[in-house]
């Protein structure tokens, strides 16, 4: 797992903008989780021979911004946040009813390789306590168990589908072969 001479290169280029090489670690970070869907162990070494940062620097930098990731996570990923606001409007019980659905422990992969779920700090969603996102980018508002049930639900049903439409392409693949 490595980035390309290419991708390097353009990282390189958006670096030189900066006063200090340091300064676009972040830009880095978010990069490779764009590319990996998380950030391996071998990018830190890439991006800390662009940053002057050492691995250890990048990996407290990653502990401490909450929307990037070291570990792989499902094809959805769903943050619910359990900040004050939230927590009073009931975050706990969205999570514990996100938490059955998904049927393994938060941070984890569902066996279907659908979902994460992860617990998270304020969102900046807090006028819509309890609230959500989904992959980093869709906000999720008024959260309740059913509200989140059903949604992790429907990204299962989506696995599912596309796993059959898959199955139908090597069927007609077959047939065409005989
Ligand atoms: S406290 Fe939950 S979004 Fe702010």
């Amino acid at each position: 797992m490595s980035l390309t001479e290419h991708e390097i290169e353009h990282l390189r280029e958006h670096i030189a903008h900066y006063p200090e090489k340091r300064a676009g670690a972040i830009y880095c970070l978010y990069y490779v989780q764009d590319k990996y869907g998380y950030i391996p162990r071998a990018s830190l070494d890439e991006v800390s021979e662009l940053t002057d940062l050492s691995p250890t620097q990048l990996d407290e930098l990653i502990t401490f911004y909450t929307l990037l990731r070291r570990r792989p996570v499902g094809r959805r990923l769903i943050r619910i946040c359990d900040s004050i606001s939230c927590y009073t409007r009931g975050s706990e019980q969205v999570l514990a009813a996100a938490k059955e659905a998904v049927g393994v422990e938060f941070g984890q992969i569902s066996r279907d390789g659908a979902v994460t779920v992860l617990p998270s700090i304020c969102l900046g969603l807090c006028d819509r306590a309890p609230a959500g996102l989904v992959d980093d980018s869709e906000d999720l508002g008024e959260l309740t168990p059913e509200k989140i049930r059903d949604l992790i639900c429907s990204y299962a049903a989506e696995t599912l589908d596309s796993k059959a439409a898959g199955g139908q392409q090597i069927l007609a693949v077959l047939k065409d072969q005989q």
